[in-house]
């Protein structure tokens, strides 16, 4: 695939850097040079030898969009700009790939299918389902559902190595149950399901390996970091008893992967990709 007709959008994210890692070719915008929120500038937008556009851009602050003016953020950026790009897409008969979330889901389910009804629990879980629902209006679109996303930039990771290099001993969630998912290896999930044309519609896409709580994840982490500390597990309503207005968190954020795999992926283990990131984070 010509990686110059790939057009990646909310490039500078934490995903969007790893779509620009992964094709230095295409062409990258940010939301200062694109966005996606303006119909118009979307509307005007020079499309001519683009072909796929792969949406990163979003408004990922769950809690804020719990806020009176987040809400308005997260559905103009989630909802409303997805509209905006499906509509160009069907204009210039693009393939639109649209990046989703298990937020979309109350993860009640053991396992989550992606022929699961739709049922978020926070505004910005709704907002993303309405993204999803927006996408869907073009015919040439791929939603690509992820969780517990870890790449460049702020996140949970770094967060556990730095606390446990200062020596604090952390209390984490221990009923939250799921697997990370490593930008690299969504960027090469989405690579796959262009490469191969499969058949446009829902993938969710999380690295593979046994399912865990973010306790777990962080005694994994210090394992791999020599970090000899006690890891103390606590519930998600003890962790946001002194955080009001937090939003819900669906407690299970664990995919069922084999529509994925029966495309001809396997994902990796989520430990395998944990100690190689952490390695590289240790000699930063
Ligand atoms: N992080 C996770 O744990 C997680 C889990 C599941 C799914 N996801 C999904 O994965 C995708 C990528 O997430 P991420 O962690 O890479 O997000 P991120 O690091 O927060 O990046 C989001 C990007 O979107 C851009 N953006 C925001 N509003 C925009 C607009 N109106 N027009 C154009 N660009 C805009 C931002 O640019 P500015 O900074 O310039 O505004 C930013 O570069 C999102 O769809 C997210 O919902 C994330």
């Amino acid at each position: 695939m010509d990686e110059s007709s790939i057009l990646i959008v909310g490039a500078n994210g934490q995903l969007g850097t790893a779509l620009q890692k992964k094709y230095p070719n295409a062409r990258a915008a940010d939301s200062g040079t694109l966005d996606i929120t303006d119909a118009d500038s979307v509307a005007s937008y020079n499309w001519s030898g683009v072909t796929v556009v792969i949406n990163a851009a979003a408004y990922t602050n769950v809690d804020g969009a719990e806020t009176e003016e987040g809400r308005v953020a997260a559905w103009r950026v989630n909802a409303q700009g997805v509209a905006n790009l499906a509509k160009a897409a069907t204009a210039h008969n693009l393939t639109l790939v649209q990046v989703s979330t298990e937020y979309v889901f109350d993860g009640t389910n053991e396992l989550q299918s992606e022929s699961e009804p739709l049922s978020p629990l926070s505004a910005y879980g709704a907002s993303k389902a309405a993204g999803e629902i927006a996408a869907q209006s073009t015919q040439k679109h791929y939603i690509v559902r992820t969780s517990w996303l870890i790449g460049d930039g702020k996140n949970f990771v770094k967060t556990m190595i730095s606390l446990g290099q200062k020596g604090i001993s952390p209390s984490v969630v221990g009923d939250q149950i799921g697997r990370l998912t490593f930008t690299n290896e969504l960027v090469r999930a989405i690579e796959h399901l262009l490469s191969v044309q499969s058949t446009y519609g829902v993938y969710n896409v999380s690295n593979g390996g046994k399912t865990v709580s973010w306790a777990d994840v962080t005694r994994a982490i210090f394992t791999i970091a020599g970090i000899e500390l006690k890891v103390t597990d606590i519930s998600t309503d003890q962790y946001f008893a002194d955080k009001p207005g937090s939003a819900r968190r669906p407690l299970r954020s664990t995919f069922d992967l084999s529509k994925l795999e029966a495309t001809g992926i396997v994902m990796n283990d989520w430990q395998t990709d944990l100690e190689t990131y952490v390695k590289k984070e240790l000699i930063r």
